[in-house]
């Protein structure tokens, strides 16, 4: 089938992003992003392309280049799955918060609500694309719902999980190590493919079973996550041992069969996909009886959780023993550099533990709200126990400590001398990224730590 036009339900960090970029690389193409979110939406159509509801670097570009020609993002959802051939949901699919598999299975309400949607609505034969990350055997569910629910047209499913990373979500769609489509129609395969081709080398397009395709995501997410893992239980060890990780971690990365990337000790990694995809992926192996398949992987989010934890106790038991009443300033709240994304990140964990030790807390980050900071923190406004600065120096004078949290480079370029002069003595900083260089630190008088060195 000739695709002419692609809707895709779900306006969030994936379906933007990754819509943006085919509407930009496919000008023949008119592709329609839609969400139930109406405020979402709004900011994807706001005229100021400094605004729009997700922060990548790049992404304005590509925005301004194909919003209003070929690209467009709307609530009727009805509407965009009947004119599409193809569609994709990438909604969200996050942890399930109730019943059977709380607190580790996918919660698939979402992708439920698509299909019936799809089914419901489509009067032509349509392709309907799984872009969200789900649980191996979804597009099972879905062929049903759509094939008993539906108007008597037919519907091929495929799997096509998406790899960006956020904060390089532009250039990782720009140039994807490879893009993975699984299917068991040819013919659909084949019209996916094409999409892609406008800017993807074939030889990096892979074609394999809807089963192989959706396991591969979960696969790939958990692999990530174990390296970040690894490297970090590997930090500890460092910390009694006087190695330093980051010399660990280039004399092991030097090594081909491990390689360099992904193996940064840090506070811990946080973002919406890899806690959540491990757990699902230990509740399918539960679900399987494969229980040493599921306890070998759950490992990877325990170490998480152990690192997090160590890095505010480390914080709490430097301050001799106590920061009750301590200024402590959090540099960074977002769970990486270069997004305003903050789900699961570790600057949350953190500073939950430092506000039960009765720490004063305050937050600074280049590109998260103050508002979406409490909304982490669950704090409403009669009760404010941490502050929100929008001043690095203003928040880090007369702190006792400073933590960094998100390696956001600007903290490299600061004024430490100056920061120094205004802290509370001795003045302590905890570097849960390894960014700042050591000797300089100590030189000024800082009392420096970093993890796993
Ligand atoms: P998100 O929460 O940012 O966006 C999902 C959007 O879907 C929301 O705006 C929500 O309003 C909308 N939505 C939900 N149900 C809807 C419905 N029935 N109709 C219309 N809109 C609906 O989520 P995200 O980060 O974009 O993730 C989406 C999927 O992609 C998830 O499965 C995730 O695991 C996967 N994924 C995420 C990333 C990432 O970096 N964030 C990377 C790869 C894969
Ligand atoms: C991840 C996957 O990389 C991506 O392929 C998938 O599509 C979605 O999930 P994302 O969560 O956006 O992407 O960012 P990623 O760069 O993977 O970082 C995840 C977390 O791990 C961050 O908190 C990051 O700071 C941390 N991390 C990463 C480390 O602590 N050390 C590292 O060496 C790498």
């Amino acid at each position: 089938m000739k695709i002419k036009n692609i809707c895709c339900i779900g306006a969030g960090y994936v379906g933007g992003p990754t819509m943006a970029v085919i509407a930009q690389k496919c000008p023949n193409i008119n592709v329609t992003v839609v969400d139930l979110n109406e405020a979402r939406i709004t900011a994807w159509n706001n005229p100021d392309f400094e605004k729009l509801p997700v922060y990548e670097p790049g992404l304005d570009e590509v925005v301004k280049e194909a919003r209003g020609r070929n690209l467009f993002f709307s609530t009727d959802v009805d509407k965009a799955i009947e004119e599409a051939e193809m569609i994709f949901i990438s909604v969200n699919t996050p942890t399930k918060m109730y019943g059977a598999g709380k607190g580790m299975a996918a919660d698939l309400k979402y992708i439920e609500l698509c299909a019936r949607q799809i089914a419901r609505v489509a009067k032509s034969d349509k392709i309907v694309v799984e872009k969200s990350t789900l649980p191996v055997r979804t597009a099972e569910a879905i062929k049903s719902i759509l094939d008993n629910t539906g108007n008597g047209v037919n519907f091929q499913i495929l799997s096509n999980p998406e790899f960006l990373a956020e904060g390089t979500a532009v250039t990782d769609l720009h140039n994807p190590d490879r893009v993975l489509i699984g299917g068991n129609n040819a013919e659909a395969i084949q019209s996916l493919v094409e999409v892609y081709a406008h800017w993807v080398a074939k030889d990096k397009i892979l074609t394999t079973n809807v089963w192989s395709s959706e396991l591969s995501k979960l696969t790939a997410n958990a692999f990530l996550a174990q390296r970040v893992s690894s490297i970090n239980a590997i930090s500890e060890l460092c910390e009694k041992t006087e190695a330093d990780v980051n010399e660990v971690a280039k004399a092991i990365g030097m090594d081909s069969r491990i390689g360099s990337k992904f193996l940064k000790a840090s506070v811990g990694f946080g973002g919406s996909c890899f806690q959540k995809d491990i757990l699902n992926l230990v509740y399918i192996a539960k679900s399987y009886g494969l229980n040493e398949v599921a306890d070998y992987w759950e490992q990877v989010v325990i170490m998480n959780d152990h690192q997090k934890h160590r890095f505010s106790k480390n914080i709490v038991q430097t301050l001799y023993n106590t920061v009750s009443g301590k200024r402590i300033a959090m540099l960074g709240w977002a769970f990486k550099k270069d997004t305003n994304d903050t789900r699961e990140s570790a600057a949350i964990t953190v500073a939950q533990d430092l506000i039960a030790e009765q720490a004063k807390v305050v937050v600074y980050d280049p590109k998260v709200s103050e508002n979406q900071i409490k909304f982490d923190l669950e704090q409403d406004h009669d009760n404010e126990i941490i502050e929100v600065g929008t001043n690095p120096y203003e928040v880090c004078k007369k702190a006792h400590a400073i933590a960094i949290l998100t390696e956001w480079d600007e903290f490299k370029t600061y004024d430490w001398q100056k920061i120094y002069d205004s802290m509370s003595k001795p003045a302590f900083v905890f570097d849960g990224r390894n960014l700042l260089d050591k000797q300089k630190m100590k030189e000024i008088g800082f009392v420096y730590s970093a993890v796993g060195s």
